[in-house]
């Protein structure tokens, strides 16, 4: 069967290769779940794997098979699986555990080893292809409604982990109850992050660069929280007119912008950074500045990485709600799809040079 893969550390090495179809004899235990995979979606982290700045091929191999945000039908199930049947729609989660106490109680995306596993990124292959195996412990079942959402499951499953990540460390606060959330990019984990905390009754204001209206901006607004073009009104400008923010979740992309986000947190506010950035770059912070606010105004910053199964059942339910409160909004996240795994250079080149491109997608194969 077809696949897409990258040879890892070989920039642009994206290329289309024959791989055997598997087969529920992987799992003998009987947990095994064969998936024909409908589409895929792509994003930065994949942009980054074919740039060569991030990403493992599997031990033993000298390629890696791409794609971690997979939409799929269930094709054949093993006899002891319980939580999804033949024709339903599925995802599946991305982090499979290595060996530290979190892994061993499902929560993989908090493993304390320095060596994780991801489908698609590192050592382990992806979904890109016609067909994949996997235990029922990762495969997630998508409510036949939110079929026309299908490759959000995943990003949204970050989202909802990286919003659950600041409540949480937020217990230390005994009473904290947020009223004003920034969210720092309008991309799919901007977006999403946006309807997760307009869900939790936040005034919520997104940022992005470029001036509205235009899609994102209109995305925004669908969902009643307020798009401001940094270009106009700069964060700390924001700052001025509306004050700090208890929460922020910064996913730009830009750990530049993940630094000076700093400086727009209220007392006793969560600051969560969701940026994989690859890259070398580096910047000045005025740190004795922003040392000073952090200590007198016991702020907190949180990375949150990856989801684990409670994030995407999470994230799937906020789905379900945003597509009540907020009709037909969501599916506007979805701009691009391209026609087959055949046409792999065509979801490179849209990634890579398109600006207006908010999410790309891959139509494998149709029901
Ligand atoms: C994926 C996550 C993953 C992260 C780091 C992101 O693009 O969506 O699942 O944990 O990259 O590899
Ligand atoms: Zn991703």
């Amino acid at each position: 069967m077809k696949a897409i893969a990258v040879r890892p550390g070989q920039p642009h090495s994206v290329h289309q290769r024959e791989i055997a179809k598997p087969s529920l004899d992987k799992y003998p235990d009987g947990n095994g779940v064969l998936v024909k995979v409908l589409k895929v979606g792509v994003d930065a982290t994949d942009r980054e794997i074919n740039d060569a700045l991030y990403g493992n091929s599997p031990p033993g191999d000298d390629y890696l098979v791409l794609g971690h945000e997979c939409f799929g039908i269930v094709e054949e199930v093993g006899p002891k699986v319980t939580r999804v049947k033949k024709g339903d729609y599925v995802t599946a989660t991305v982090r499979r555990p290595g060996g530290s106490i979190y892994d061993k109680i499902g929560t993989y995306d908090m493993t304390s080893e320095e060596t994780y596993y991801e489908r698609g990124i590192n050592l382990l292959h992806g979904f890109l292809t016609e067909y994949f195996v996997e235990s029922d412990d990762y495969i997630v079942k998508v409510p036949q409604g939110l079929k026309h959402l299908h490759v959000l499951m995943e990003p949204m499953s970050c989202a909802a982990k990286a919003v659950h990540q600041a409540y949480e460390a937020q217990r230390r606060m005994k009473v904290w109850s947020p009223k004003r959330a920034f969210v720092l990019g309008s991309g799919q984990i901007g977006l999403l992050s946006t309807l997760v905390l307009k869900l939790r009754g936040l005034e919520v204001y997104t940022l992005a660069r470029a001036p509205g209206p235009h899609l994102k901006s209109e995305i925004v607004a669908g969902m009643e929280a307020t798009y401001v073009s940094t270009s106009e009104t700069p964060l700390m400008d924001l700052v001025k007119k509306v004050g700090k923010a208890d929460l922020i979740i910064d996913a730009t992309g830009s750990s530049k912008i993940a630094f000076e986000a700093m400086q727009a947190l209220g007392h006793n506010g969560v600051l969560v950074w969701t940026s994989i950035t690859g890259g070398k770059n580096e910047t000045s912070v005025p740190s004795d500045k922003v040392n000073i606010e952090w200590v007198l105004g016991n702020k907190l910053l949180v990375g949150s990485v990856n989801a684990n199964r409670e994030h995407f059942e999470a994230g799937i339910k906020d789905l379900a709600l945003g597509e009540m409160m907020y009709p037909n909004v969501l599916k506007r996240i979805l701009t691009n799809p391209v026609a087959g795994l055949d046409n792999y250079k065509e979801m490179m080149r849209l990634l890579v040079e398109d600006n207006s491109a908010l999410k790309v997608y891959v139509d494998v194969a149709s029901e």
